[in-house]
Order: structure tokens, then C-alpha cells, then sequence
């Protein structure tokens, strides 16, 4: 039925959590033309389609998925100088830490925060990835998309990606429909360290870095707080910061008065949710079933390899009931549950 495709093919390789069953037909597109038969296949056979890239952001069924799997493989990194920035477009199937190094060496700052996050290219927009007091999206000048129904080529502005935290259109209903190929991000050929998170601050209290020395210590700063991705199944944190009404954080700083909390633009309070994780609930390192929160970071979920994906659920639901328990917050996955 829909001759480019392998079928029955185990999913758990394609995912950091090393879990999932079955697709019942999977693709590995290396082209744009392999992108635009696999999508015409699925629409033709009326099954939905679903993209993955690294796998470092899902939480794939036992069961596996229904209908079409294309795994993002498109390759390729253009870099054009203009004055005092750069645009440097990548295909979809690029590491994005791949492509962070290439910046790097090259001088090019604006992506160095956002070192050794594991993923493609392609995905970094869908949820505008963070880390270290960057968003992707900042950095994002135009997405390239192809419509899963109509085959349309289109490019996105920044604004007409609304980005926001951990969100974007690409994670809307609408949104859903489009497959990135590439994204164009738009850096900066001067220096312009960003050093606000508190690590990087009390580390460069004193020198100015060079973009290697930043991307060197964001390297160092990951690596105590996520495990080693290649013996243990992860995906990065695994629940997003809750965002909670001024009302509510005052009522819980009663309570616990040294809880972190940063202000958003909305009026609302950002609360680290591995902190109450740790302090809170006292889950840091909790672990049932071969599924933890981490003992370096509460937040990141770690699952022993042949765990299932209906025992890390289960873990999540009591975590985000210890969650409740305690501070009356209803905590939302970040991960993304397929099926
Ligand atoms: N904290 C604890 N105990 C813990 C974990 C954290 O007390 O077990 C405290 C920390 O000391 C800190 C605060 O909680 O004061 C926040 O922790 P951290 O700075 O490690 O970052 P985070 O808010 O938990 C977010 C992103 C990460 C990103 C880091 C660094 C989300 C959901 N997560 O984590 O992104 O790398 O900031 O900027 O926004 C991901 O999305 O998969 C991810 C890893």
C-alpha cells in the first residue's frame, strides 16, 4: 500500500528512551523527493503521518503507532555572512549539535547555550528548545515546511512560528499538518555572550569567554545534571516548569520560602519543577521499576533499557500526584506521548 515504506519495524532504536513497539510502516527520508513520496503515500492510503527526528522528545506506545513513520534524514548546512550577522540555514535531519559546533568554530554566537541538547534540527522548533537562558527560537529567522496533505512548500516567519515556552504553531492542530525541512537561524558575527543563567554568571563574574570557552562550560554544566544518553533511556526533562498565579506562588513560599520563581511577561510565576521535585516531594532519585528521576536532576525521568512505556506513565502519574499532593499544581508532560 504504500511501497516506499519498511513495515512492522520496532521503534525503541529511533527513541533516546530506547521504548516503543512497532510502526506499521516506516521511512527514513534522506531527500526532499523521498519526503514528498512518503507523504504522498500516506495521503493516498489515508493513514496518518507522524516525523520523527532524533527521538530525544517522545514517549512512544507499547503497541507502537498506527499508520506512517518518516524518520527525518535530510542533510546539509549553508552559512552566508552578511554584515555583522550570519544566516546559517540547516536541513531538518542535521543534529542540532552538529550544527552548534559548526557555529561555534566559526565564530558565529547565538546557538552556544544550546550545546549538547540532544535532537535534530527539525524538531528544535516544534517545541522551541531551551536551555541555559536561551530559547531556539530567538535565534530562528524562517522555517521551511511541506504541507502532509498538499504537498505545499512553505517558509515561516519568526512571528508566524509563535514561539513560546516549549510551544510553537508546529505543535497546534494546524501546526501539526506541516514537516520541517529546514530552518534558518540568523546569529551574530560580534561576540554576544549570553550569560545570565546563574551558573554561567558566577562563572564569568570576572573574564569575558570565548564562544568555544561558553559552549565548553555549557558542556561541563549538562553533564553532571542529565545522564549518559548512551547506557540509560531518557528524554531530557521530562515535565514542563509549571507556570502558577502570583497568588498561588505566595502561598506555597509560605510554605517553602526559599522556592524559586521567575516572573513571566504574562504576570504569572515560572516554578522549577525539579527543585519541587526535590525539595518538595523528595523524589530526587526516587526510582520504581527501573524508572527514576534522576539523581543529578529530579526533572529528568531515566528508564532502565526493556522498560516499557505504560511503566514510565505509571511512574508519571505518581510523580505528578506527589505533585498534587503537595502543592495543589497540575503538572503537564513536555515529553510527547505517541501512539
Ligand atoms: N533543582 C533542584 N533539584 C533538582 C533539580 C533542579 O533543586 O533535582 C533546582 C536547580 O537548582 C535550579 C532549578 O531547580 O535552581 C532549575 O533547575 P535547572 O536549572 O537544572 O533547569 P530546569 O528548569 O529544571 C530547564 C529546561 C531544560 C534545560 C535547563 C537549563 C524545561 C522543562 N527544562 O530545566 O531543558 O536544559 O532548564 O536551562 O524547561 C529539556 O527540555 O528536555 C531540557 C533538558
Amino acid at each position: 500500500m504504500c511501497p516506499s515504506y519498511a513495515c512492522q519495524i520496532p521503534l525503541a532504536p529511533y527513541t533516546t528512551f530506547h521504548i516503543g513497539g512497532p510502526a506499521v510502516y516506516l521511512m527514513e527520508a534522506h531527500t526532499m523527493e523521498d519526503v514528498r513520496s512518503g507523504v504522498s503515500e500516506a495521503h493516498a492510503a489515508g493513514l496518518p503521518l507522524t516525523i520523527l527526528g532524533g527521538g530525544s522528545n517522545v514517549l512512544i506506545a507499547d503497541e507502537g503507532m498506527q499508520g506512517c513513520v518518516l524518520i527525518m534524514r535530510l542533510k546539509g548546512v549553508t552559512m552566508t555572512p552578511l554584515s555583522d550577522t550570519v544566516r546559517v540555514t540547516a536541513a531538518a535531519g542535521e543534529l542540532l549539535d552538529d550544527v552548534v559546533a559548526q557555529t561555534v568554530l566559526a565564530g558565529y554566537w547565538g546557538l552556544e547555550n544550546l550545546s549538547c541538547i540532544p535532537g535534530t534540527v527539525g524538531a528544535a522548533p516544534v517545541q522551541n528548545v531551551g536551555a541555559y537562558g536561551v530559547e531556539v527560537g530567538e535565534l530562528i529567522e524562517s522555517v521551511q515546511a511541506v504541507h502532509c496533505d498538499t504537498g505545499e512548500v512553505r517558509t515561516f516567519t519568526r512571528s508566524e512560528c509563535q514561539f513560546a515556552y516549549r510551544d510553537s504553531f508546529f505543535k497546534s492542530e494546524p501546526g501539526r499538518a506541516w514537516i520541517i525541512t529546514a530552518v534558518t537561524f540568523l546569529l551574530s558575527a560580534t561576540p554576544k555572550p549570553r550569560l545570565a543563567y546563574a551558573a554561567l554568571a558566577t562563572q564569568f563574574a570576572e573574564i569575558s569567554p570565548t564562544i568555544a570557552v561558553v559552549r565548553q562550560a555549557i558542556s561541563d554544566i549538562r553533564s553532571g545534571k542529565f545522564p549518559d544518553w548512551t547506557q540509560v533511556g531518557t528524554a531530557g526533562s521530562f515535565f514542563k516548569n509549571p507556570l502558577i498565579t502570583q497568588a498561588q506562588y505566595d502561598a506555597l513560599c509560605t510554605q517553602y520560602n526559599d522556592l524559586p520563581g521567575f516572573a513571566t511577561d504574562d504576570g504569572m510565576v515560572k516554578v522549577p519543577l525539579g527543585w519541587i521535585l526535590d525539595k518538595v516531594c523528595g523524589l530526587r532519585g526516587y526510582t520504581k521499576n527501573g524508572i527514576a528521576c534522576y539523581e543529578g536532576q529530579a526533572l529528568v525521568l531515566t528508564a532502565v533499557r526493556g522498560s516499557s512505556a505504560a511503566a514510565v506513565s505509571t511512574f508519571a502519574d505518581e510523580v505528578a500526584e506527589r505533585v498534587r499532593e503537595k502543592t495543589g499544581i497540575e503538572i503537564e508532560w513536555e515529553v510527547r506521548r505517541l501512539s
